[in-house]
């Protein structure tokens, strides 16, 4: 056997080899969507942090918009509680994780007229 068919048959055998691997094709977990903090309490700190700029947990307009029945998008709200707006509200990215964000944004969600919040389960 020549060198380059010796070659050729070890990079073909190679190549065989790893197509053949187990577990080469992906599997794709199923997951939540978006984690969320379970043992957050979102009342208390909306109430501390944010209850001076959204009145009433952020069900009446305040210096901040109402954001209960925001037609915004969970990403949108999410968004800008991570990454504030300029000049209007700080970013709270730096001090709340993804996970307790989420929380928030489901706590908004849930909000409701003359219903007193709750932390979301
Ligand atoms: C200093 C006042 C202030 C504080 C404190 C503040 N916000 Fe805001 N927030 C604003 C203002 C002003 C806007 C409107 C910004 C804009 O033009 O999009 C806003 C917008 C938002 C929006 C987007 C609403 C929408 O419909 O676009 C969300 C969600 C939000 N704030 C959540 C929070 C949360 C949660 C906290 C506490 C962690 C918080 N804010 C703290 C002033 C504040």
């Amino acid at each position: 056997m020549s060198v380059s068919n010796f070659l050729h048959q070890a990079l073909l055998s190679v190549a065989v080899s790893v197509a053949l691997l187990p577990g080469a094709s992906t599997t794709v977990m199923a997951q939540e969507e978006h984690p969320y903090a379970k043992d957050f309490d979102v009342k208390a700190n909306f109430r501390n942090i944010c209850g001076f700029c959204h009145q009433s947990y952020g069900r009446q307009e305040g210096k901040g918009p109402q954001l209960m029945n925001s037609t915004k998008t969970d990403e949108e709200l999410f968004n800008r509680i991570k990454n504030g707006k300029s000049g209007r509200m700080a970013a709270f990215g730096v001090a709340f994780s993804d996970d307790k964000i989420w929380a928030i944004v489901k706590f908004i969600r849930s909000l409701k007229p003359d219903v007193e919040p709750e932390n979301p389960s």
